[in-house]
């Protein structure tokens, strides 16, 4: 969208995922425009796969199945050859092993929470945890106190953050002598926080066992034992569905009551919808605007009945209930009025 030019009445986009970067951020913030996405709305999916993948990897399974087919045209002897070579694939059950979740939002909290229904012993670590995760989060998932308590101490690793400089090239020979031999690692994040060449090196000696990644490249398909998954971590049809349905509820609400969740360039904001008059403003983030806006609707002996103000960086959005009985969907003038403060960069009457 970064070549489009945007009409005066668009009022907000949704991206149906995670990503915005083919959106134009910043010019729709200065015209006032909501950009939304949906986090989260795949992270069943994701979870569902590295369950899949831990489980699958540990038994030799990809392995495994490779070889069968490669028995093709061995007629008769299949079944024989089969029991004869089936021992080189005998794996390791993942039930009593400790799962190291490093990164409890949408996706490791539930990743967490099903790895103890397996019988997994689950240690996790993230500093910056939300509020609504630890609600979601089982009290059975045991606390690291540092990220090397957790490496020290998993079998298996599974990594839910996103790639920021901290994380960058978290597993890295450092990080691997701190490790257990033999630990499996599975990363459905980004490729840019393993550092390939020290992973290839761990991988060869056996230090890791197995790296499972949904991010191949030419290095990863050379790796002895990676399990290289084709970026399927959220390629269901149910997750497209989740995420068009939660951009789309997003959109709704806010088209019906101002009230915003999940935008990446507006504060958050949201005052129960009774039915009443409501002015939503944008606005630079200066002082005076809220009584600017107050006094301009106190002009109008209109009274509030509610209110909220949230900022984020330079801009701000403040949604204002009005108590007064008003006749018709429009209270004339006010809109034009406020749309005159200095700092204004979009409103509307609701
Ligand atoms: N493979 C795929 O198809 C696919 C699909 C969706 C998401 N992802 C990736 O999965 C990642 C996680 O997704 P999510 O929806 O769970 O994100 P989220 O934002 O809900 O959770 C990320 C968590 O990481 C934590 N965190 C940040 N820095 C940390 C650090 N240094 N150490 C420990 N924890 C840290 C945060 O506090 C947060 O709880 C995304 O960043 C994305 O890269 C991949």
């Amino acid at each position: 969208m970064h070549s489009l030019e945007f009409g005066s009445n668009l009022k907000a986009i949704a991206r149906a995922g995670a990503g915005v970067n083919n959106i134009p951020v910043d010019k729709c913030t200065e015209q006032g425009i909501v950009v939304f996405n949906t986090p989260g709305a795949n992270a069943n999916a994701v979870k569902e796969l590295v369950l899949t993948t831990l489980m699958a990897s540990s038994r030799n399974l990809f392995a495994g199945v490779e070889w069968a087919k490669s028995l093709k045209g061995e007629g008769d002897q299949v079944p024989k050859l089969v029991e004869a070579g089936k021992k080189q694939f005998v794996g390791k059950e993942i039930k009593g092993k400790t799962l190291g979740v490093i990164g409890l939002g949408a996706i490791g909290a539930l990743v967490a929470n099903d790895a103890l229904d397996l019988d997994m012993d689950v240690i996790g670590f993230d500093p910056f945890i939300s509020v609504n995760t630890a609600w979601n989060l089982s009290r059975n998932v045991q606390r690291a106190m540092s990220i090397e308590e957790l490496f020290a101490n998993s079998d298996f690793i599974t990594v839910h953050v996103p790639l920021t400089a901290d994380t960058k090239g978290m597993f890295n020979k450092q990080t691997f002598s701190i490790m257990k031999d033999g630990v499996h690692i599975v990363n459905f994040s980004r490729d840019g926080l393993v550092n390939e060449e020290d992973i290839t090196a761990a991988l060869e000696s056996g230090k890791v066992g197995k790296y499972i990644t949904d991010f191949p490249n030419e290095n990863v398909l050379k790796m002895k034992n990676a399990v290289p998954i084709p970026h399927l971590g959220a390629s269901t049809q149910e997750s497209e569905e989740n995420c068009a349905i939660m951009a789309a509820r997003q959109v709704k609400e806010f088209m019906e009551t101002g009230n915003i969740k999940n935008s990446v360039n507006f504060p958050n904001a949201a005052i129960p919808y009774t039915g009443k008059k409501r002015v939503a403003a944008f606005h630079k983030n200066v002082p005076n605007m809220v009584g600017q806006i107050t006094s301009a609707i106190s002009d109008y002996e209109l009274n509030i009945a509610d209110m909220v103000n949230r900022s984020r960086g330079d801009y701000a959005y403040t949604m204002i209930d009005i108590e007064n009985k008003v006749n018709g969907d429009v209270i004339p003038g006010l809109k034009e009025k406020i749309s005159q403060i200095e700092g204004i960069v979009s409103i509307r009457v609701i």
